[in-house]
């Protein structure tokens, strides 16, 4: 099989790479986004590899099926990015990674929650500047708090076994509840979740029942001074509105691994750059809310994991043999 790998960054390729020992897949690494005027370097190959911000609507598919391709394997769990009816009507078959290392994205939220209550990204600073003073740097106890989480799946889950295990006193919200956080959780409503918690963290998928979850109605129900965190995806918030709860202090902070526009910006060196998102740019200017650009699946063993789902899902749609994780139109419309 020859697969094209869009957007390639060298830890793509070192993952990749080490996973193919097994395979011996003809593996070509593109540095271009997948996009209507990039699809056509995926000429004479049978499979394209595509990441979270990489374009998979129908006319990207288009052009994919005009140069042959019969595969899309998605490098992530979500799919929200293609156009399975096109990829349907063209016989592409795409499939994903269900699940790599939820422990990686719940560690990456639970650290975005810590460092914003104790402030620990200013004192970093600070300390380097030889300013010691602790004025503006106070923070609350995690014990006892409420901790809210929208979405009990993998990473939900993971996240609620860690505040529980700092005696944190945890509310979940899914319209599946699991046993599995029986003693551990109690599900509410969405709304006494939101007016209950101290700390709100969202691990639910985007849908058109998820977007703008978090918007101005909602936040003006939650309690005074909450702790938001989103690691899931940037459209389950409206940002604009939690702008506004940050400038009438309803917000205390904020932790985004996510952004409703993160397709602009992340993944890519903008150092020497002007920024033209200006609400990105004054999210970035509050002292309380801390963004970090998708990287809660950045671990070591989440990209092995990655990589290894991956090359087995083209073996599994090349062989027949092996479990091959497909995307189907149901799963997006469920
Ligand atoms: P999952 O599929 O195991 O769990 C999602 C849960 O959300 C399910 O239990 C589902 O019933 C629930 N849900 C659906 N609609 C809901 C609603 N309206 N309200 C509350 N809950 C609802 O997914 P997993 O693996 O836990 O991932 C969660 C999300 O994390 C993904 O959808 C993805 O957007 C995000 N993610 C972010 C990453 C990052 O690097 N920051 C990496 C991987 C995933």
């Amino acid at each position: 099989m020859r697969i094209a790998v869009f957007n390639a960054k060298p830890y793509d390729q070192r993952f990749l790479d080490a996973a193919n020992h097994r395979y011996d897949f003809d593996l070509h690494y593109l540095e271009p986004r997948l996009l209507t005027s990039t699809a056509r370097l995926a000429e004479g190959h049978d499979a394209v590899c595509a990441f979270v911000n990489d374009d998979l609507g129908r006319d990207v598919l288009e052009i994919l099926n005009r140069h042959g391709v019969r595969l899309v394997v998605l490098r992530s769990a979500g799919f929200n990015h293609v156009d399975l009816e096109a990829a349907d009507s063209l016989g592409i078959t795409v499939a994903r990674v269900p699940a790599y290392s939820p422990h990686a994205v719940a560690e990456h939220a639970l650290a975005l929650l810590l460092a914003l209550n104790r402030k620990i990204h200013r004192a970093h600073n600070r300390v380097r500047e030889g300013n010691f003073a602790l004025e503006g740097l106070l923070g609350f106890d995690m014990q006892g708090k409420t901790v809210g989480v929208v979405g009990t799946g993998k990473i939900g889950q993971a996240f609620a076994r860690m505040v529980h295990g700092m005696g944190c006193k945890v509310v979940a919200h899914d319209p599946f509840p699991t046993e599995a956080l029986q003693g551990l959780a109690r599900y509410v409503p969405l709304a006494e979740l939101l007016s209950s918690s101290d700390v709100v963290s969202l691990h639910c998928p985007l849908t058109p029942e998820t977007f703008h979850l978090i918007d101005e109605a909602a936040i003006a129900t939650m309690r005074e001074g909450v702790t938001l965190i989103n690691t899931s995806r940037g459209q389950l918030v409206d940002t604009q509105a939690v702008i506004e709860g940050l400038k009438e202090g309803r917000i205390g902070n904020v932790g985004l691994d996510v952004y409703e526009e993160e397709g602009d910006l992340f993944f890519e060196d903008l150092s020497n750059r002007v920024i033209r998102d200006d609400v990105f740019a004054r999210l970035q200017t509050f002292p309380n809310v801390l963004v970090t650009g998708h990287q809660g699946f950045f671990t070591e063993e989440a990209l092995a994991n990655i990589a290894e789902t991956t090359l087995a899902n083209v073996h599994a749609f090349a062989s027949g043999e092996g479990t091959l994780h497909r995307v189907t139109r149901a799963m997006a419309s469920g």
